[in-house]
């Protein structure tokens, strides 16, 4: 049963079938705003047409491209964007709604900071609450004028560009994909190398993606799993047709649920499984999770987009692990799911250095502590690391979500193993990355 408010999950009494996730998030957010930047045209395809990308795509249209969006699959729609190039952008009539969309704001942020025009920048209320500081410093640094909530560290953000910038040597002050994207963008219209220095080496779509539009990004692996990336501005991008291969993030929620289900037997079709984003894989085999990877597509591929495979996972029994905080950063939007993982496994599981996990779409350490307590689960928050105590059977309850989509999906996973119902409070926000996802959930269990 669904209302709006709420979706009610019974156990399901075994789990089959072919799931195909959305279209990556982060890569099809980077198609849009890299496709504004490129003069041309750009094709995109397979792009998920969650909310959060169509917050970019409206963004890239407001700063000057045609954007048509064409395809009846919410999983899986395709774009043709014509843009102007940088050098052709409009500073933007209105201001720039990015609703829930954390990339979208921080690339562009980074997009506008190299923009001779005003531009402000705006959100939903968790937007309105999530760190901008981290990008809107080293944009300031790089010569853009900026301005905002206490001290232009919150949204909304009013962004006067400069062309050129300034380049930088920034080390990002905790790992983040987005911050160290933001730079980069800002990069191409700096005079000189920008170099971003990350201590825990995070997704590189940003860094492959350049360099297939023909930017040198130079990245140089450091021995204790940091990197520095490094690129020469001012940088043209050049326009590039994309293939966007299925979200990893969206198939972990199949992952848990398989391996967590007593009889479950799922094939999740086309998942991209870049080094960088296949941490929840290799997290959840760890835990004995039964997980086969069929690489699909041409060898070499890897070198020009993203690896893509088709994976198969079945009931297992799982243990606890520990999880080091250099593997959080790698697997950030799983933690979630991943927690449910470890409250059904035998012995406990450490979750360390969870903090950032607090500045997403909602605090997800307390989100997920206490929809997981309500479930009968045992979790402790120490600081931060995450302690579940694995192995109690969970009993169906009303779960708070907090409009997080993680969550929602977390728990609704949850529902198809907890005795009696789980009440998934607010459950819309599945929108935000993984439209249909509660369709897909109702056809697996049939
Ligand atoms: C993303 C990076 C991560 C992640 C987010 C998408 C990206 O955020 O949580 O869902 O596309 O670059 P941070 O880089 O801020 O950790």
């Amino acid at each position: 049963m669904t209302s709006a408010s709420a979706l009610a999950v019974r156990p399901a009494p075994r789990l089959r079938g072919d799931v195909r996730p959305p279209g990556d998030k982060s890569v099809s957010h980077r198609a849009l705003l890299l496709a504004l930047l490129a003069e041309g045209e750009s094709r995109i395809s397979g792009a998920s047409d969650g909310r959060d990308v169509r917050a970019s795509a409206a963004v890239a249209a407001a700063l000057g491209a045609t954007v048509e969006r064409s395809g009846e699959d919410p999983r899986a729609v395709d774009y043709r964007v014509v843009s102007p190039g940088r050098a052709g952008l409009r500073e933007p009539l209105r201001i720039l709604d990015c609703q829930n969309s954390g990339t979208t704001f921080r690339l562009t942020a980074g997009i506008l900071a190299g923009l001779a025009g005003f531009a402000v920048l705006d959100g939903d209320d968790s937007l309105r609450g999530r760190p901008m500081g981290r990008v809107a410093a080293p944009l300031a640094a790089m010569g853009a004028t900026i301005a905002g909530r206490s001290g232009a560290t919150l949204p909304p953000l009013a962004i006067t560009g400069r062309a050129p910038l300034r380049a930088i040597d920034h080390a990002t002050p905790v790992p983040s994909a987005q911050v160290k994207s933001a730079i980069l963008l800002a990069g191409l219209a700096a005079e000189g190398t920008t170099r971003v220095r990350e201590t825990v080496a995070t997704r590189d779509h940003t860094e492959r993606m350049l360099r297939a539009r023909g930017v040198d990004v130079r990245t140089d692996h450091l021995p204790g799993g940091g990197a520095v990336h490094a690129l020469d501005g001012v940088a043209r991008v050049r326009a590039l047709d994309e293939r966007v291969p299925g979200d990893v993030s969206g198939a972990a929620f199949w992952l848990v649920a398989a391996a967590i289900h007593p009889d479950a037997e799922l094939t999740l079709r086309n998942v991209g499984t870049n080094p960088t984003r296949r941490a929840i894989i290799d997290l959840l085999r760890r835990m004995g999770a039964d997980i086969d990877v069929r690489p699909v597509g041409a060898a070499g591929e890897e070198e020009r987009g993203e690896p893509v495979a088709d994976l198969v996972v079945r009931s297992s029994t799982l243990r606890g692990i520990d999880v080091t905080a250099a593997e959080v950063a790698a697997a950030i939007d799983e933690i979630p799911v991943l927690c449910l993982a470890a409250a059904v496994a035998s012995g406990p599981t450490a979750i360390r250095g969870v903090g950032e996990l607090r500045h997403k779409e909602s605090d997800r350490v307390a989100g997920i502590a206490a929809g997981l307590a309500a479930l009968g689960a045992r979790v402790t928050v120490d600081g931060d690391t995450i302690t579940i105590d694995g192995g109690r059977a969970l009993t169906g309850a009303a779960v708070e979500t907090h409009d997080d989509h993680r969550l929602a999906m977390t728990f609704a996973v949850a529902g198809l193993v907890a005795r009696g119902e789980t009440l998934v409070r607010d459950p819309g926000s599945a929108d935000v990355s993984y439209p249909g996802f509660f369709g897909e959930l109702e056809r697996v269990r049939a």
